[in-house]
């Protein structure tokens, strides 16, 4: 079977490594890719955005099924597109993936299907005066959310209401994230430790498929600006057997329920982010994809064979796929680029030695040229490694991160630092 993976980040480098162990004799295509896809597959210069292009490419080199890697074709309908034409995508369809295209269609899902959430209202242009008097009721920080994809930049948390009422004012009338903030949310802050939380399905069953803690910041000690993530721990400590029981039954399962009663039953992964309110989960946002690095933390734990979940959840069977988690501790941590997640150079020739037994080293912003590997974005090589805890795992990542090579290279040395006193 040809498969056309779609995307070109560390989450993509983990899905096409996934695929090329899977014994497919088909063809694996790349679009756009990155230097470590090529190593799995054949990179292809498409815009995922364009499907026209899509179906065209699909039809000349007989290829049977898509898996987009991230958002953004999801919610722009490309199952919808592509199901007339024959070609299977594994991937929830429109209506399904709006629950992470528009916040305020995920809230109020959430609120039909009592799915714990923070409490929340949605203004706009009309209601404007509403959110004013809205933020007044609340207690600080205030939490508000452009409605719709803002590049996970939409998001604004202040203590001070007079900041929050300009913000609200910016979003909706000086269209400070474009359409995305027409609508705008504003919610109830949710006091907790984060965590991601994935499960995958095809419609009719679901396997949850474990947790993992993004480090989002740029600083040591979780510091400075917000960036793609660097680096993940997977599994995280406090989300033991009970904890999973609840994100099971109180999250995944209404939210599979949910989407199948209103007739769009879920096909894809699912990532919940969660609040851990003292011991209970509670949704920050979906996404309908996995995360990235979560990914590049779970996918080397996890025991499955990636083609046949791809075809499981576009076409069914999940139920009779050999599924197992690896106990093991998986520690990634992400080597950036100098200035990142401000300006960057890209185009910085690279040496990377192989990695020990223990680890991967999964691509993101890298390009292969006639001179070698160079770097090609901000965030540019995901280090995974596996271990008994967490403070083995990262020090053998942190000892790769070392023997990997390009000016400017900065990552963090402190990833799953926080979590090493709750693992027992
Ligand atoms: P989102 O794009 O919805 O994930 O929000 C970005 C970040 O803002 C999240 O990862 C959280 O760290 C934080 N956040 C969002 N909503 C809340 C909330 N209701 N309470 C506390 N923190 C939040
Ligand atoms: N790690 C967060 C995301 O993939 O959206």
């Amino acid at each position: 079977m040809n498969i056309l993976l779609l995307g070109s980040g560390g989450r993509e480098h983990a899905f096409a490594w996934k695929l090329s162990q899977s014994g497919n004799p088909g063809k694996l295509y790349i679009a756009p890719g990155n230097a470590g896809t090529a190593q799995c597959g054949e990179n292809v210069s498409l815009n995922p955005l364009d499907f026209e292009a899509v179906l065209t490419f699909c039809r000349d080199k007989s290829i049977s099924l898509i898996l987009p890697g991230n958002e953004d074709p999801l919610v722009a309908g490309i199952v919808d597109f592509m199901k007339p034409h024959g070609i299977a995508v594994a991937g929830p369809d429109q209506y399904a993936a709006t629950l992470e295209g528009s916040k305020d269609f995920a809230k109020a899902f959430m609120m039909r299907h009592n799915i714990p959430t923070a409490a929340y209202k949605s203004f706009t242009a009309e209601n404007l005066h509403e959110g004013k008097a809205f933020l007044a009721t609340l207690a600080p920080p205030y939490v508000l959310k452009a409605d719709g994809l803002a590049a996970g930049k939409g998001v604004i948390i202040t203590e001070d209401i007079a900041e929050a009422e300009a913000v609200l004012n910016d979003m909706i009338t000086n269209a400070r994230f474009g359409s995305a903030g027409n609508t705008v949310v504003i919610e109830e802050f949710l006091h907790g430790i984060e965590i991601s939380c994935f499960a995958v399905s095809d419609g009719e069953t679901w396997r949850m498929l474990g947790s993992a803690k993004d480090y989002k910041r740029i600083g040591e000690g979780d510091t400075g600006p917000n960036t793609g993530g660097m680096g993940a721990i997977s599994p995280v400590p406090f989300a033991d057997e009970t904890f999973m029981q609840k994100v099971a039954d109180h999250i995944a399962i209404p939210t599979f329920e949910g989407l199948k009663k209103e007739g769009h039953p879920f096909k894809g992964f699912l990532f919940m982010g969660l609040m851990n309110c003292k011991g209970e989960p509670k949704v920050i946002e979906y996404n309908v994809r996995m995360g990235d690095p979560e990914t590049e933390a779970i996918f080397p734990r996890l025991r499955v064979n990636m083609k046949d979940l791809a075809v499981a959840i576009a076409h069914g069977g999940l139920d009779k796929l050999p599924f197992e988690m690896d106990a093991r501790t998986a520690a990634t941590v992400f080597l950036v680029s100098a200035g990142y997640p401000g300006d960057i150079e890209k185009g910085k020739p690279m040496q990377i030695p192989a990695p020990g037994a223990q680890t991967l080293f999964f691509h993101a912003g890298t390009k292969r040229t006639d001179n070698g590997v160079v770097t090609n974005g901000g965030r540019v090589l995901a280090i995974t490694s596996l271990a008994e805890n967490i403070a083995m795992a990262a020090e053998i990542s942190l000892h790769a991160a070392e023997t990997v090579q390009y000016e400017g290279k900065f990552y963090r040395k402190d990833i799953g630092k926080d979590l090493q006193a709750l693992q027992s």
